[in-house]
C-alpha cells in the first residue's frame, strides 16, 4: 500500500469531521453530469471512495444503478461500508495509482457507464497510468468525473515550505495541462474543466495542521528534509504571524474538477 493510502487508513475514523471541502467538491462533480442528453448511467465505478461521501451522493442520484466502490485502504472501505447502511453497493480493494487493470465484476463486463473519483488523484506522481486504468474500465461513451487539488493548493503553507529551513521545491497537485496530457494519451477527451478556491478559517495553525493530518492529507517531507519538532514550531509561529486573521488563521483550498469521456 502506498504512503498516502496508509495515511488515509490511519485517518479513517477522524476523516468525516474534517471533510467539508471534499463534500463541496463531490457536489460540484455531480453537477458536471450531462443532463437530459443521455440515459442515466446504469453501472458506476468509484476510485478512492474513502468514507463514502461521493458514493452516497451517487447512490442517491442514480438509485437504479449498480455501484462498485473501491479504495486502496481496508480501513477506509470498512468506514464507508459502516456509514452507508442498507445501500446495495459492492465494495472492493483497488489501488488505482499504477494502472494495473482491475478485474471487472460480471455485471460490468462491458465496461462502466460512469466512473468517478473525488480528491484522490492529486497524490499520484503520474496521472497517465491511472487514466489508463479508468479508460480500460469505461464502456464506449462512458464518462469519468474526476477532481483533485492544484499544485497551488494551500498557498499559505506552500509559501512557508518554499523558504528555508524547509526549501521544498515541489508540491502535490495537478494542473489543467497535466490532466489534458494524461487524458489525451489514453484516448479520453476533456469535456469540461473548472477550478475552485475556498478559504477556511482555523482557530490556529496547529488546528489547520491537525485537520489535514486527520484527513490523511499531510504532506510527505521531501527526502532528507525531515520535519523536526523545532522546524514544526517555527512553521507554526511563522504561519500565525503571516496568515493570522480575526478568529484564527486562513488556509485556502484550490481544487479542480473535470469530466472526461471515452470515445
Ligand atoms: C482525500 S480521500 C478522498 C476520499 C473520498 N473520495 C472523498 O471525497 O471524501 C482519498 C482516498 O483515496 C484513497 N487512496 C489513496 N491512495 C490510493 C490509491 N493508490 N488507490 C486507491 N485509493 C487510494 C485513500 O485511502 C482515501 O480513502
Amino acid at each position: 500500500m502506498n504512503f498516502h493510502a496508509r495515511r488515509f487508513g490511519r485517518a479513517a475514523s477522524s476523516y468525516g469531521e474534517h471533510s467539508g471541502v471534499q463534500t463541496g467538491m463531490a457536489e460540484s462533480l455531480l453537477s458536471l453530469i450531462p443532463r437530459g442528453r443521455e440515459p442515466d448511467p446504469d453501472s458506476l465505478l468509484e476510485f478512492g471512495c474513502g468514507t463514502g461521501i461521493l458514493t452516497r451522493m451517487l447512490r442517491a442520484r442514480f438509485p437504479a444503478a449498480r455501484i462498485l466502490a473501491t479504495d486502496a485502504s481496508e480501513r477506509m472501505l470498512a468506514a464507508a461500508r459502516l456509514a452507508t447502511p442498507g445501500a446495495e453497493i459492492d465494495w472492493q480493494i483497488l489501488d488505482a495509482m499504477d494502472g494495473t487493470p482491475a478485474p471487472l465484476p460480471a455485471w460490468a463486463a462491458r465496461g462502466f457507464a460512469l466512473a468517478a473519483s473525488n480528491a484522490l488523484v492529486q497524490w499520484f506522481p503520474d496521472l497517465k497510468p491511472h487514466f489508463a486504468l479508468a479508460a480500460s474500465c469505461l464502456a464506449p461513451r462512458g464518462i469519468y468525473l474526476v477532481s483533485g487539488f492544484t499544485p497551488g493548493n494551500f498557498p499559505e503553507l506552500n509559501s512557508l515550505l518554499r523558504e528555508p529551513p524547509f526549501a521544498y521545491s515541489s508540491f502535490p497537485g495537478n494542473s489543467e495541462a497535466d490532466v489534458a496530457e494524461a487524458a489525451a494519451e489514453n484516448g479520453l477527451s476533456v469535456e469540461s474543466w473548472s477550478e475552485a478556491s475556498a478559504t477556511e478559517i482555523f482557530p490556529g495553525p496547529e488546528q489547520f495542521l491537525a485537520a489535514i493530518k486527520a484527513m490523511g492529507s499531510a504532506r510527505r517531507p521531501e527526502t532528507g528534509k525531515a520535519l523536526t519538532r523545532a522546524k514544526l514550531a517555527g512553521l507554526i509561529a511563522a504561519y500565525r504571524e503571516r496568515y493570522g486573521v480575526p478568529g484564527g488563521v486562513r488556509a485556502t483550498w484550490k481544487s479542480w474538477q473535470a469530466c472526461l469521456r471515452k470515445p
